[in-house]
């Protein structure tokens, strides 16, 4: 089947570590001309490189702080320059640390709204700001499965999920008519295959901070499909939504997770 994405062009935020970095490279293999929105613009060029090396018609790196709108709209603009549209943006950047509600302050509770929540509102606007006039386009955000589970020690970061969740729906209703298309991908517990495929700023930069092994054995046992997550896991059902395969899917929630989640 032809997806439909050969020289389109594609942002993808957060796309040099871990999940981001396995989108990247599901894009380059449909020949997509690409645009790495990430604030280790290091680490985001050698995703880059990778990219072109994996059948990317292009790659770029725009070094983007997802959370300063500035820095957003000078992104988008880069990639319309350069690669004469915006066709389809993944809002892929989100961050957490696993603590108990009421180890939480008020400053952690800032951090997770300004990078999982504003920085999706930031790109979306900036997105449909050029999508609008072309009247085109697909946006596809990562939200997660703490947004539908109520998972412990993800209290602040699965309620922002869920407005992701609740803001890609509304987004899609208003936009339908302009033929852009909205979903979200929700994952599990999706983990780096190697140390080079994460950020010095990713949440999995440093081993053991977010599961130990033995915790990720048991999170795979009570997996229907009984294995955790890989990014490549995860990365193809975001190019699915993005690609002409889904040309009349807008508004939906799909969880990529081994079956954690099922929704009727
Ligand atoms: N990995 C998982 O287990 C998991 C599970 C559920 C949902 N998710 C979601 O999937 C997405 C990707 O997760 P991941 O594990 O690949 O993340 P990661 O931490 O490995 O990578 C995040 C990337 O975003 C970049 N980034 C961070 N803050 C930024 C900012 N302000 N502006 C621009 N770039 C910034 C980082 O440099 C990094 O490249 C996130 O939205 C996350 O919430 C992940």
């Amino acid at each position: 089947m032809d997806l439909d994405l050969k020289g389109k062009s594609v942002v993808v935020t957060g796309g040099g570590s871990n999940i981001g970095r396995a989108i990247v490279m599901a894009f380059a293999q449909e020949g997509a001309n690409i645009t790495i929105a990430d604030i280790d613009a290091e680490q985001a060029c050698k995703v880059a490189d990778l990219a072109v090396a994996k059948g990317a018609s292009d790659a770029q790196v725009v070094r983007t702080d997802v959370t300063s709108f500035d820095d957003v709209t000078s992104m988008f603009s880069s990639a319309k320059t350069k690669f004469g549209s915006v066709d389809v943006l993944v809002n892929n950047v989100g961050w957490d640390k696993l603590m108990y509600f009421t180890q939480t302050t008020p400053d952690f509770w800032q951090k997770l709204i300004q990078i999982n929540y504003v920085g999706v509102l930031n790109c979306t606007k900036a997105a449909l700001d050029i999508m609008i006039p072309q009247k085109s386009g697909a946006i596809v955000s990562m939200s997660s499965d703490a947004s539908r589970q109520g998972e412990p020690r993800e209290a602040v970061y699965g309620g922002l999920k869920a407005a992701v969740n609740a803001f890609m729906k509304t987004i899609a209703r208003e936009n339908g008519r302009y033929g852009i298309r909205c979903n979200v991908v929700c994952p599990g517990v999706t983990v780096p295959e190697s140390a080079e495929e994460v950020s010095g700023t990713s949440m999995w930069f440093t081993p053991g901070a977010m599961f130990t092994d033995d915790q990720l054995e048991k999170v795979a046992q009570i997996l229907p499909l009984k294995k955790i997550g890989r990014p490549a896991d995860v990365a193809g059902a975001v190019v699915f939504l993005s690609s002409g395969a889904a040309r009349y899917i807008t508004g939906q929630v799909l969880s990529a997770s081994g079956g954690y989640s099922m929704v009727g």
